[in-house]
């Protein structure tokens, strides 16, 4: 383990009352497809462990980053509410990451100590969702970036890069566009994002995991055409008749009228690395949060070009590594100062709308162990 931070105030054991209230602190984070990738281990010392729950990850998570991403966003969150009981979680991160025999990776440990102080991001946990609602064209205003900015100057591999001027917008709106088109072509994509989408509020509240697809906001009658879909072969007739064009229209067009686009990138693209860019995303979305303004991550751009730069394109058919090199080539002339560095979440942000419905989340899984020495 690598700490982050050592203890020099007295160590804290929690109570069940409060590691209940820290642990649903930690399961309000964001995770790709709302799929919740962690398990949490309380030891008879006090020590808290958090895990990656890799059941749980999607296939087309490259390298596991999606999963880092939410795993440090869960971290996040349970730093900041320990924060808000008055207690400083000090963080000792995996130095070798790897899963046990169950499919269980340990990424963190924390224990807690008097003397912590409260974040005012804290106060936003409850209220930080995802708003896929249309966004206005009108920029964030300069200082609600410059704000959203501070709060991630501290966390040094992070970076936070902006995009407003229209022409670049709509660029960027082709390429997003492109990225979710060999979303809809690629069957094992077309599986998972059916294995996510829960159809009816039953089937939502009986899982409390994955899309509810009223969360999408959708438009009217595309909820049942998306039923339909569900059968592969049926979708790939439909593709060659120009569907997948057709539903990555949407997205573009949400992204062409959103006036500030954002990107989080990390110079360390290790494991560890994602991890921390984690709570970097997190620190970044409740910011927005406390400023009123919605934020709405899109990854397929990042999944692809994650594919194209950490494994050469080597998943994909022939003619979407084509596709997908140019679009990476395109996303390298309108982000240059991100050539290199780790795409982490590509992003829309501006005041909107409340969104229609809540993602829903299961209890926290905690297991306990009594610690040996
Ligand atoms: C790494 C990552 C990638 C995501 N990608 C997308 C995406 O492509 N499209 C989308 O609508 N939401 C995306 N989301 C948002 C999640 O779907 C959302 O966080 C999850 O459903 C939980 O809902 P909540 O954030 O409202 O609590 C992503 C979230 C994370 C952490």
């Amino acid at each position: 383990m690598q700490t982050e931070t050592q203890a020099a105030a007295p160590l804290v054991h929690p109570s069940w009352t409060a590691l209940e209230s820290l642990l649903h602190a930690a399961t309000l984070a964001p995770s790709p497809d709302n799929n919740q990738p962690w398990l949490f281990e309380s030891r008879s010392d006090g020590e808290l462990l958090l895990l990656h729950d890799r059941t749980r990850a999607l296939p087309s998570d490259v390298d596991d980053m999606f999963s880092m991403i939410a795993l440090g966003a869960a971290l996040e969150n349970l730093c900041l509410a320990a924060g808000q009981r008055g207690w400083r979680a000090l963080v000792s991160y995996s130095k070798e990451f790897g899963p046990d025999a169950e499919g269980r990776e340990v990424v963190a440990a924390v224990r807690f100590a008097e003397g912590g102080v409260a974040d005012p991001l804290a106060s936003f946990l409850e209220q930080r969702c995802c708003n896929r609602k249309p966004y206005p064209r009108r920029p964030v205003s300069e200082e609600s970036l410059y704000q959203i900015e501070a709060s991630v100057s501290a966390l040094d591999n992070s970076h936070l890069h902006w995009l407003s001027a229209r022409p670049s917008i709509r660029k960027l709106a082709g390429i997003v566009a492109a990225a979710d088109r060999i979303r809809f072509e690629h069957r094992p994509f077309h599986t998972e994002l059916f294995h996510q989408l829960r159809f009816t509020p039953q089937e939502a509240e009986s899982t409390r995991d994955g899309l509810d697809v009223r969360c999408l906001e959708l438009p009217l009658g595309a909820a049942t055409m998306l039923r339909w879909l569900r059968h592969w072969p049926l979708m790939r007739q439909l593709n060659r008749l120009g569907l997948s064009r057709l539903m990555s229209f949407p997205s573009a067009l949400q992204v062409w009228r959103t006036g500030t686009m954002g990107l989080l990138t990390t110079t360390d693209t290790s494991r560890l690395g994602y991890l921390q860019a984690g709570r970097a995303m997190q620190r970044v979305w409740l910011a927005a949060t406390k400023l009123g303004l919605a934020f709405h991550p899109l990854g397929s751009v990042p999944i692809f070009l994650s594919l194209w730069t950490r494994r050469g394109g080597k998943d994909l058919l022939p003619h979407h590594r084509r596709r997908v090199e140019d679009l990476a080539g395109r996303f390298e002339k309108l982000f240059p100062q991100a050539v290199g560095q780790g795409v982490v979440v590509l992003f829309r942000m501006g005041e909107a709308d409340g969104g229609s419905v809540r993602s829903l989340r299961e209890p926290a899984r905690l297991h306990e162990r009594v610690a040996i020495r």
